[in-house]
This record gives structure tokens, sequence and C-alpha cells, in this order.
């Protein structure tokens, strides 16, 4: 089989079925915190963004959003799902581990979610980097961190509350909170707001 850092591991379990994180819906932490406290329109990433649906409304509510994937099935659903709606959320098919280059300090936020607890866990310091690296001085970091304890082997792997001390520095951490949740995940996510400092 192989391993969670190749795009054919993620492929074939859209191509199986065995997509457990599908929510086919924008994330309630994602809607929750736009419709109360939303930060100013502008460029955001989406990393590990699957079929899109958070990308897509984070387009409706105005932000030009940018989701990466590595998965060519998932990209390739993700647009045919955004032309239907006529959404303006762009899709790149790329590994997020290889954006630096093409996309240094491009976006004004980054929305994260089930991407963190996707990828192996000994790359969680690569993944801050180049987040930090396609985030503008100043950028927004908006994590729901899922799920907070091991529930079994992973993907996805566990996110423990102390994994914020990975983010520090470059962000520092502006607000933390337990989100409303779908029911599966509830008790198993923590939202949070980090900014880049530098
Ligand atoms: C658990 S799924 C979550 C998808 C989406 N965030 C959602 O909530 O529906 C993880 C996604 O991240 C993608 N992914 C994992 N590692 C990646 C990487 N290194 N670069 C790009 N995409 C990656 C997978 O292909 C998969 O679509």
């Amino acid at each position: 089989m192989a391993s969670v850092s190749a795009s054919e591991f993620w492929t074939d379990l859209y191509a199986r079925g065995a997509d457990g994180w599908e929510l086919r819906q924008p994330a309630p932490p994602l809607v929750d915190f736009i419709e109360t406290t939303p930060p100013p329109r502008g460029r955001v990433a989406v990393p590990g963004c699957g079929r899109g649906h958070d990308a897509r409304y984070l387009a409706r509510q105005g932000y030009a959003a940018v989701g990466f994937d590595f998965s060519p099935t998932a990209v390739r659903e993700a647009r045919a799902l955004a032309r239907g709606e006529a959404a303006a959320a762009e899709f790149v098919e790329r590994d997020i581990f290889a954006l630096a280059g093409d996309y240094a300090n491009a976006f004004d936020g980054i929305w994260e979610y089930t991407c963190f607890c996707a990828i192996d866990p000994a790359r969680r310091a690569e993944y801050v980097r180049t987040m930090a690296a396609i985030l503008r001085p100043g950028g927004w970091l908006l994590a729901c961190l899922f799920p907070l304890r091991r529930r079994a082997a992973g993907p996805p792997f566990a996110v423990p509350r102390s994994e914020l001390r990975r983010f520090r520095p470059p962000f520092r951490v502006e607000r933390a909170y337990a989100p409303r949740s779908v029911r599966a995940r509830q008790g198993q996510e923590w939202m949070v707001l980090l900014r880049k400092t530098c």
C-alpha cells in the first residue's frame, strides 16, 4: 500500500469510497467563524481541500479561495462541483509540501481542516514551514484541529492541543475555542486562529 505522503494512497481511498471524512457540506466550525467574525476578504488557501466544500463556501462569501490537493480524483470532483454551482473557487492539483516556490507570501489567509491530521506526523514541522511560507506577513491561519485524541491507527493522526507548540513561532495564537462540530466529531475539535508575526 502507498504511504500517506503519496497521492495514490488518497486516490485509492476515493476510488474505494473509503472517504469517511466527507461531510458533503462546508465544515460547521468554518461557517460559524465566517458568519460571526469574518477576516477581511482576500486570497485564501485551503490545503488538502478534498472535494472543496470549504473552498466553495469561502468563494461564495467573497474570498478568492484556492484549494490544493494532490489527488487527481479530489481535484476533478472539486472542479465539477464548483462548475455546477458557478462558484469562483480555484482548484490546483499539487502536493502542499511543494507550494512554497510558486506561492511565497501569496495568501492573506489559510483555512486548515483535516489536512494536518492526514499528513505523516513526522512532516508536521515541514507543514508549518510551508504554511508560513505561502502566507504574507500578518496573514491568518485558521485551523480546526481534529481529532484531539487518537481513535485508531491514522490517518487521521491525532492532533492534541499540545501540537500548537509547533506553530509558535512564526505564528502567535489569537483565539482558541471548542467549535460547533458535526455530531461524529463533537468533543474532538479545537478551533484556533493564528497570526503570522513576521
Ligand atoms: C482527510 S481528507 C480531507 C479532505 C477535506 N479537507 C475535507 O475535509 O473533506 C485529506 C485530503 O488531503 C489530501 N492530501 C493529503 N496529503 C496531501 C499533500 N501532501 N498534498 C496535497 N494534498 C494532500 C488528500 O488527497 C485528501 O484529499
